[in-house]
């Protein structure tokens, strides 16, 4: 263990984004269970210890934190942490009845960060600080008039219940700096360090044949460039067609075969998938079918090559990225304590079934940080900058169950939004544009007829990774060119809404 800085994971959706600005910032950080941290800390220390969000509550807590304030470590508590810290110290934690979530406005009382006397910050709590430990002191308030930060007066322990590491807290990174600034450190890491660990990833598994699942997309498109440096023909991508993709999706695999050194071969299993869903409702479960489908073909796919070439697969090559695995489960397989949002597709089990080993040289980045990759390996900037697309595709754009009317309704509408926001140089501006079908019939006019037909959502947001977003502004104009076009062109609409949800609390998609 050889980083400077050590946060220990309580389960946060966000602990990762932690990593990545110390990261950016030129700080070597690692993250660590709490039994990780525990075991360490008998051995060594860090130069800062940081404690992360949970989605917990410290009244279910009774471990013996004191390890972590029982020597001269610098401790900064984020959310959680902060709680834990002020509880250790005898400070008191009420229990919320209301909670703080989104955006709220912090007063620096004695301008410590130096940006200003206000700023926003990100917040997801109900549990709060009520009355500061001993020895501390508030530095930061809510505009609720609550906690928001503690420091020690003359110990390097610090609370924050707001989270720093967010995109949307103004400055957060600045912020971050600040503690390490404040004892010191030196920068001892540098960004290409990403790119390299990848690559070695890839070269430690050997000669061998490898099946990539790709999608087109920039997560699979990044690691099967990553892998062909290496293992060149030795790499085999199989892009599924499981009847749930957008116009724009066969276009751009077409044009991948055409202008990509990969070589890529579709599968079309269209029936297989539709087959499986029809009638099913419940979004769990079709997201759980599609990932089991996708494990049937690829695995016919594996037994077919040995049959008919003796190519014997040894690895399933993903690109799989770290917000895939924090939403489906915790990262760490013992020990972890997050909450499963959703189980992404391509998540969990393939390689236990099919007898392969599993390959994610990009499963603690972030999707920013993989398209900085894309550019060292020059890969098309149109290719690396398409707005991202989930695995289960369409599968959870359309609400409940999946007809072929309604997907080609939702395959309609997201055209219509694509040539619309290219139309208007939107987007470039935005990092993820959908339709949504909505299986809510409402009362319309059309020509001088009664309609009564269903709702599409649109839905528009700007985010840096994923984790968290904000809808978009679009200016009106474009929504609506958007919204008579789907209403004008695409029959069995009427009604079209345009969905204004920050994640947190929505998600970005709707299922
Ligand atoms: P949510 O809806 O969780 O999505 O806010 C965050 C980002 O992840 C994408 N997403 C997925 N990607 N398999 C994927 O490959 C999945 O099962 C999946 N579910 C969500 C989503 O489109 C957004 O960019």
């Amino acid at each position: 263990m050889n980083a400077q800085i050590w946060i220990v994971d309580f389960g946060s959706q966000y602990t990762q984004l932690i990593a990545r600005i110390y990261r950016e910032l030129g700080f070597k950080s690692e993250i660590l269970t709490i039994d990780q941290s525990f075991e360490l800390l008998k051995k060594t220390k860090p130069e800062l210890l940081i404690l992360s969000g949970s989605p917990q509550s410290v009244f279910e807590d009774s471990t013996d934190y004191s390890l972590y304030f029982s020597s001269d470590i610098p401790v900064l508590g984020l959310c959680y942490g902060m709680q834990l810290m002020a509880q250790h110290f005898g400070g008191v934690v009420n229990k919320g009845i209301i909670g703080e979530y989104g955006k709220s406005k912090i007063r620096d009382l004695n301008n410590t960060f130096n940006i200003g006397e206000k700023f926003i910050a990100w917040m997801s709590h109900s549990d709060h600080v009520a009355v500061c430990p001993d020895n501390f002191e508030v530095f930061l308030k809510s505009e609720n008039n609550l906690i928001a930060g503690i420091k020690h007066q003359n110990q390097n322990f610090w609370g924050l219940q707001f989270h720093p590491e967010v995109i949307h807290t103004v400055k957060g990174k600045e912020i971050l700096l600040h503690f390490v600034e404040e004892i010191g450190l030196e920068e001892n890491w540098k960004n290409e360090e990403i790119y390299e660990t990848c690559i070695r990833e890839v070269e430690n598994i050997g000669d061998e044949f490898v099946l990539c699942a790709f999608s087109g997309g920039v997560d699979s498109l990044v690691a099967a460039s990553i892998a062909h440096k290496k293992l060149g023909d030795k790499l085999y991508c199989f892009f599924v067609d499981h009847g749930l993709l957008r116009p724009q999706d066969y276009k751009h695999i077409e044009l991948l075969k055409r202008e990509s050194y990969l070589n890529i071969e579709t599968i079309d299993a269209k029936e297989t998938f539709l087959n499986k869903l029809a009638g099913i409702s419940d979004p769990e479960k079709k997201r759980k079918i599609i990932g089991t489908t996708f494990i049937e073909v690829f695995d016919q796919k594996v037994k077919e090559f040995e049959r008919t070439k003796n190519i014997k697969f040894t690895y399933l090559l993903q690109g799989t990225l770290y917000p895939d695995i924090i939403e489906s489960h915790s990262p760490h397989k013992k020990g972890g304590k997050s909450v499963t949002i959703k189980s992404h597709h391509n998540v969990g089990g393939l390689p236990e079934k099919m007898n392969l080993k599993l390959l994610e040289p990009l499963k603690s980045l972030f999707k920013d940080e993989v398209r900085r990759i894309g550019t060292f390996l020059d890969l098309d900037k149109s290719w690396l900058y398409r707005h991202p697309f989930p695995g289960p595709g369409l599968g959870i754009r359309i609400l409940g169950a999946i007809d072929a009317i309604k997907i080609e309704q939702v395959q309609k509408s997201d055209q219509i939004l694509l040539e619309e926001l290219v139309r208007s140089e939107y987007y470039n501006k935005c990092w993820q544009s959908l339709t949504v079908h909505i299986p809510q019939k409402t009362v319309g006019v059309k020509g001088d007829a009664r309609a009564y037909e269903e709702v599409i959502c649109v839905r528009i947001v700007g985010s840096r990774d994923g984790m968290t977003a904000t809808w978009s502004h679009v200016p009106y104009e474009v929504l609506d060119k958007i919204s008579s076009r789907i209403t004008n062109e695409v029959s069995g609409i009427t009604r079209v809404v345009y969905d204004i949800t920050s994640k947190p609390p929505g998600t970005i998609e709707w299922e």
